[in-house]
């Protein structure tokens, strides 16, 4: 522990990878388009995923990633299980954070937004565009439920695909949220800590844009 400690003290590395001199769209979805997709095309590993922050009843929060899935009417989906810890923390509080980081750009997106169950349609759709492996999955695995053994976790697999050989049906506790962000800040890791950091706060009118101190 001590000696990867040593090197992370040492490691010190300058961000240039690019800037936010210039604001290429005052749409912070186009904005958050173009950087997923340069993400993406930069062969960054799981472009996609995200830490998703959620605060449960007694306020603590936690964190965990998950798949950023579609942007649909302006909200940012993702699929789970409702009665996992998320859900739970969700279901009592709908304020959420979500976090991209794709190190090799030196870039971060922060959305903060209420988070919301898509329609039931809408999730059956996906469910059903998923492997069979996943699907049987979701009706094995009781997410963040206590789990006394493996072999458990196998046989109700077992189980599941014996009860459905053909189509498999989405379960009532699986499905989709959907958050509508409030605000976006897009970070770029720029030269000698002097980083850009751009704040797109939601208002009546559309979106308030200003710049914050690294
Ligand atoms: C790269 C990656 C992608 C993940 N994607 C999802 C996802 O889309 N949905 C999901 O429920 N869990 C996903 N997980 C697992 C979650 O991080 C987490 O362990 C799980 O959802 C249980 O979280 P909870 O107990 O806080 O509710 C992913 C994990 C990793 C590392």
């Amino acid at each position: 522990m001590k000696d990867i400690i040593e090197i992370f003290r040492d490691g010190h590395h300058e961000f240039e990878k690019g800037n936010l001199d210039k604001i290429p769209s005052n749409s912070p979805f186009e904005l958050f388009e173009i950087w997923i997709k340069e993400a993406f095309d930069s062969g960054e590993l799981e472009s996609n995923a995200f830490v998703l922050s959620t605060v449960n009843q007694d306020n603590i929060p936690s964190s965990r990633i998950v798949y950023f899935k579609d942007v649909v009417e302006k909200q940012f989906v993702f699929y789970t299980n409702y009665s996992s810890s998320k859900g739970q923390d969700i279901a009592s509080n709908e304020n959420v954070s979500m976090l991209f980081f794709w190190p090799k750009a030196a870039r971060q997106i922060q959305i903060k937004g209420k988070c919301t169950k898509v329609s039931a349609e809408m999730s059956d759709v996906y469910f059903s565009s998923r492997p069979r492996g996943s699907q049987i999955g979701a009706w094995a695995s009781n997410q963040s439920e206590i789990l006394s053994e493996r072999s458990e976790l196998e046989k109700r697999l077992n189980d599941y695909e014996t009860k459905f050989p053909n189509k498999v049906p989405r379960p009532d506790d699986w499905g989709g949220y959907q958050i509508e962000p409030l605000s976006f800040e897009f970070w770029q890791g720029r030269k000698s800590r002097l980083h850009d950091r751009v704040q797109f706060d939601k208002s009546e009118n559309g979106w308030d844009v200003y710049r914050k101190n690294p």
